[in-house]
């Protein structure tokens, strides 16, 4: 059977609940023996043949450790500033952005009324900021290494990865919207609001970040193998821009 076709198979088997530790250890050998081009395409597959998208977030752990391993290893191989690199980067810092936000929605949390003395609005403020400033990360992705992607057939994932990114950009102008607002909000409608988004934006963008970084990221390093292409690229991307908190070499 082909490797594609013999990984459909074990996803399938692997999303179903409760499955065999003989199904877990197929799955691991034939995972870490798969390039990510062909994860990706496992994946499309699943998706054309009615898998619900949101259904392969539960992938079982073996799959996640493996992608684990994968993206040590993929970020390993690059060179500081090439364009996946700085997306990697930025990443990582989006991800630290969205831990602060929870330590500050959990603290406004507690508080019963607006307090303008507190530093916690702030950091709101200044985290709900930098998430929107987040969209040139987005526009690099969308307009220099998705097409590149999808020129080479890659095209399930990058279709979905701008979906979300549709569905989190007016979620990250609304908290901004409302750090902005909070001296002229009723209190109690302000932290419910707060509480809402920054579950909402947590979950969906951390989600998309784990995506990026462990299949997408990687399968575009394998169905872009040329130096002169990423070059090409990276003159685009600076063409773009980065953003306020884009790590600098
Ligand atoms: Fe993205
Ligand atoms: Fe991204």
């Amino acid at each position: 059977m082909e490797k594609v076709e013999r990984l459909t198979e074990v996803l399938r088997k692997l999303n179903t609940p409760g499955a065999a530790e003989a199904v877990r250890e197929e799955a691991r050998v034939l995972l870490r023996e798969i390039n990510p081009a062909e994860l990706s395409l496992a994946e499309q597959k699943l998706i054309e043949e009615g898998v619900d998208p949101q259904d392969l977030r539960h992938l079982c752990a073996v799959h996640l450790e493996v992608l684990d391993e994968q993206l040590r290893e993929v970020r390993g191989r690059l060179a500081p500033g090439h364009v996946l690199d700085t997306l990697y980067r930025e990443h990582d810092e989006i991800l630290h952005f969205l831990d602060l936000l929870d330590s500050v929605n959990e603290r406004l949390q507690k508080e019963k009324e607006y307090d303008p003395g507190n530093p916690a609005y702030d950091m709101l403020r200044h985290l709900a900021e930098h998430l929107v400033a987040a969209e040139k990360h987005h526009a690099r992705e969308e307009d220099v290494l998705f097409p590149e992607m999808e020129k080479r057939g890659i095209t399930g994932p990058p279709r979905i990865m701008r979906l979300e990114h549709n569905d989190l950009r007016p979620r990250k102008h609304r908290l901004l919207e409302l750090a902005e607002g909070v001296s002229g909000m009723e209190f109690a409608r302000f932290r419910e609001e707060l509480a809402q988004l920054t579950a909402y934006v947590g979950f969906h963008l951390r989600d998309h970040i784990f995506k990026e970084n462990t299949i997408l990221y990687p399968t575009a390093l394998e169905v872009i193998p040329d130096e002169a292409t990423w070059a090409e690229m990276k003159s685009r991307c600076d063409a773009i821009g980065y953003c306020c908190f884009t790590p600098t070499h």
